[in-house]
């Protein structure tokens, strides 16, 4: 029974570890459950095994509940995060909003089996409302309906939506939302494209 506990949590972490979510945390894994998971996949495409490698905020977010992340760690990852986001070298934030659409409606990328070629989606509408047209979207984050409209335009919205979609962690440490660019999900060019679709009067997040 108790073996087969530990399997069940193992299977559950993999699954966890494999979706991109978050990974094995210190406390419910020893080094050789490590080995083991490791073992059991095989790199494949852009699938590579380096994402089983925690970084420091994954490690900080993954104590099991009731723990939480302690003050000061929080405020760290946030500050290393928010120090790692690479601005676009000419300081346009904004690119086009159609094309964001796109993307924010996209769910592909990053599997073994897709084209590594082929450009990625954000797969926004998995945890963000969008546009009043949507009949379905998920509600892990917050509506970003009327993002726009109701933050305005300025430079420093543009500035903090662009970072916020870089790496969400820079913002809030053991965030949910992928960290599109520090990842490597999206492109530069994309995350403008995105960044315009929130900002955007004429698009559908701001009718
Ligand atoms: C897996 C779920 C998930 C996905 C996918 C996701 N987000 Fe988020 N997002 C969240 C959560 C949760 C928050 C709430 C704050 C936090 O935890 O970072 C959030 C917050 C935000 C915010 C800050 C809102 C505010 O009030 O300042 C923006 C902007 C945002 N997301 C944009 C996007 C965009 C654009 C995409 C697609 C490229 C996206 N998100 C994909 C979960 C997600």
């Amino acid at each position: 029974m108790k073996t087969a506990n530990r399997m069940l949590a193992l299977i559950a972490t993999v699954t966890v570890a494999a979706a991109g979510c978050a990974a094995v945390g210190d406390k419910l894994v020893t080094p050789d459950d490590l080995k083991v998971i490791k073992g059991s996949f095989r790199a494949q495409g852009q699938a590579r095994l380096d994402r089983l490698d925690q970084d420091d905020a994954q490690r900080l977010c993954s104590n099991p509940p009731p723990a939480t992340i302690a003050r000061g760690d929080a405020e760290r990852v946030e500050k290393s995060n928010l120090a790692a986001i690479r601005y676009p070298a000419d300081g346009k934030m904004l690119g086009d909003w159609k094309a964001g659409e796109r993307i924010a409606q996209s769910g592909r990328g990053k599997q073994y089996s897709d084209d590594p070629k082929a450009p990625s989606g954000g797969n926004c509408y998995a945890c963000h409302q969008l546009s009043k047209a949507e009949i379905s979207f998920g509600t892990i984050g917050p509506s970003l309906y009327r993002y726009g409209a109701t933050r305005g335009n300025s430079p420093e919205m543009q500035r903090y939506t662009y970072g916020r979609i870089y790496n969400p962690q820079a913002y809030s440490a053991c965030s949910n939302m992928p960290r599109f660019g520090h990842n490597g999900i999206l492109t530069e060019t994309q995350i403008r494209d995105v960044t315009a679709l929130l900002l955007d009067p004429n698009s559908p997040v701001n009718q």
